[in-house]
């Protein structure tokens, strides 16, 4: 399956059996468990149908004149019984829990292990948020299912079916009045219960609505509160909340109608029982220990009855969230390595070469961000990209990470097209200072160590130093141990910007990009990043996105891309000679009157 080709949450998925084959995998493993639950499971079940009879030859030992001896006895086997039950329930909860929680972590890390690999394009078609939803939401329905529903689904089908011929066995007669009431009921359980079920699906569906809405207003609050957008914003959220309360409502009104139902006619039939009940014991054809006893079954059979309806639609949404974990674990990242990947040389030399490549975003299918774009980079040679925002210039570099293959030409890296080769094996070549610069919420030396991740901490101070950040980082309260928040909170933007050249620095790569790596520094800084940053070009072959003079005159030669399109190349003199775009950019984003 492509990684496009996930769908919606309201689509219901589709063969529930695949799903369950899926999840099986995950149980696999924990076959042992599975049997002692399952075990105990009778056992506890077992127990429970015993029961009415243990009470009802106690009352009837009660109310027989002769044998009080006999009490004793069954009154002993009463607790005999309910101390089975009590142990083996208890042994069913704790294996069955422990293999739902068991396989739960399982199948997060199986979700998470395929997520990291998938491409950037699979987040394009696929909200992130509703990705999070899949891992967190969906497998904690998928642990209600193992972890409970299909043990108390089992329980109760064995009360029901086991109870329903003990009844009959006891008494054909009283049973026929049982039988009466199962029609009705079975129609209410599947008919009304499907309804329910429905709802309950677009019900979750509106919370989730809601739980986006919710993460997306306060990591955006400054923006709302400079635009002073606070009540259009709880207005936007109420509305959200009441629609989600509204698809509630409809569900429970129906799901109440169900109870009523349910409750309605199981008692129905067992006042029925109770007045011909009554009737045979007066007869004298019944003990009242015997019909206390059919009763009490009769009463455990229809709770299992309604148990059932009531598991039935958690395990049809269990399995539709089964449904799509599964989904996400098959899901195919459409960047991937060939059967058989072409190795990197050892010692990438940097040879880069575009060749008549045409580039269209899978989302945007109808504009190219590259147009037959054509650009040969020798080893070692420092290239400058300058254009317009829109021209293209960050797509070079999504291209050369292989973040997406071109639709048409090629890519190549030492003369190995990109996409005959392990994206790793070629990302581990590259380092990439991103427009956006991304920090974790980890200390600041293993921010700089993820560039790599073997780097003793003396060379991470080296890179940090090399990247002019040692000042502020050993001004934080930790030093480089300092904390940081979510996505840098607590650092400036220069400062993560600092942060993010110290970890291409310490990647060291024979090939370089920087996407306007410098553009959030001040100008005392950015003097210190750039000596830096040319130390580390020697002898690397760089790409350099900048919207700096100082930068961009730097370079061996200047690409002017403009509509995905090269439209001039030289050096800074050449180019400011010739005119055209690159003078005016020149002129207005340089500061630099030619
Ligand atoms: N992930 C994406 N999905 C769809 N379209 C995209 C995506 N990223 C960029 N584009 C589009 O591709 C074109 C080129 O974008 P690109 O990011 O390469 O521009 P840029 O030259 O880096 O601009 P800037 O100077 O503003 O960073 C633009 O029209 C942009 O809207
Ligand atoms: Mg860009």
């Amino acid at each position: 399956m492509s990684d496009s080709a996930i769908r919606k949450e309201h689509e219901p998925p589709k063969g529930n059996l695949v799903n369950l084959k899926t999840l099986w995998e995950f149980v696999r493993p924990y076959r042992l468990q599975l049997v002692l639950a399952s075990f105990f499971l009778l056992i506890a079940a077992g127990t429970v149908l015993v029961i009415p009879t243990a009470l009802g030859d106690i009352v009837d030992a009660m109310f027989s004149a002769d044998s009080t001896g006999n009490l004793d006895q069954y009154i002993f086997l009463f607790v005999a019984v309910v101390c089975a039950m009590a142990l083996s329930t208890a042994l069913r909860f704790y294996f069955i829990t422990w293999l739902g929680e068991r396989v739960v972590a399982d199948i997060r890390k199986a979700v998470y292990e395929r997520l990291i690999t998938l491409s950037p394009e699979f987040f394009e078609e696929n909200r992130p948020s509703e990705i999070v939803s899949r891992l967190t939401a969906d497998t904690t329905l998928v642990q209600t299912i193992v972890g409970s529903s299909v043990s108390v689904w089992a329980r109760n089908i064995l009360i029901a079916l086991f109870g329903t011929a003990w009844l009959f066995i006891m008494s054909p007669k009283l049973m026929t009045y049982i039988a009466l009431i199962i029609p009705p009921l079975l129609f209410a359980i599947i008919f009304i219960g499907r309804k329910v079920r429905d709802l309950s699906r677009s019900s979750q569906d509106k919370v989730a609505d809601v739980g986006i809405r919710a993460n997306e207003s306060p990591s955006a609050l400054n923006i709302v509160q400079a635009f002073t957008q606070e009540s259009y914003e709880s207005q936007r959220f109420s509305s959200d909340v009441d629609g989600a309360f509204d698809v509630a409502k409809r569900r429970i009104k129906v799901r109440a109608f169900l109870t009523f139902i349910i409750i309605f006619t199981v008692f129905s039939g067992i006042a029925m029982v109770l007045f011909n009940g009554a009737q045979n014991v007066t007869a004298g054809t019944m003990t009242g220990g015997e019909m206390l006893d059919f009763i009490m079954r009769s009463i455990f059979v229809a709770g299992s009855f309604a148990a059932l309806s009531e598991v039935y639609s958690e395990l049809q949404r269990a399995a539709g969230a089964a449904g799509r974990l599964a989904e996400l674990l098959v899901a195919e990242s459409k960047i991937k390595a060939p059967l058989n990947p072409v190795a990197m040389p050892e010692a990438v030399k940097g040879n880069i070469n575009f060749k008549n490549v045409t580039f269209h975003y899978p989302s945007k299918q109808d504009i190219a961000a590259l147009n037959g774009f054509d650009l040969q980079i020798k080893p070692g040679e420092t290239v400058a990209l300058v254009g317009p925002s829109g021209a293209g210039k960050s797509t070079v570099l999504q291209l050369l990470l292989r973040f997406y293959d071109p639709q048409s030409g090629s890519v190549t890296i030492d003369g190995i097209n990109l996409s005959t080769a392990d994206p790793c094996d070629l990302r581990s070549h590259i380092a990439f200072v991103p427009q956006d610069t991304i920090i974790f919420a980890d200390s600041i030396l293993e921010n700089i160590r993820y560039g790599r991740k073997g780097a003793s901490d003396a060379d991470v101070h080296a890179a940090a130093e090399a990247a002019a950040a040692t000042d502020f980082i050993l001004k934080a309260p930790q030093g480089f141990d300092t904390q940081l928040g979510e996505r840098g909170t607590g650092l400036s933007g220069g400062q993560r910007q600092r942060l993010a050249i110290a970890r291409a620095i310490l990647r060291d790569a024979p090939v370089l990009l920087l996407d306007e790596a410098t553009s959030a520094l001040d100008a005392e800084s950015e003097l210190k990043v750039q000596e830096a940053l040319e130390h580390l070009m020697e002898g690397r072959t760089t790409l350099v996105i900048a919207h700096r003079l100082a930068t961009v005159k730097k370079a061996d030669r200047i690409i002017v891309l403009d509509d995905g399109k090269i439209i001039a190349e030289g050096t800074h003199e050449e180019l400011i000679a010739k005119g055209g775009l690159y003078k005016r950019l020149a002129d207005l984003q340089f500061g630099e009157a030619a």
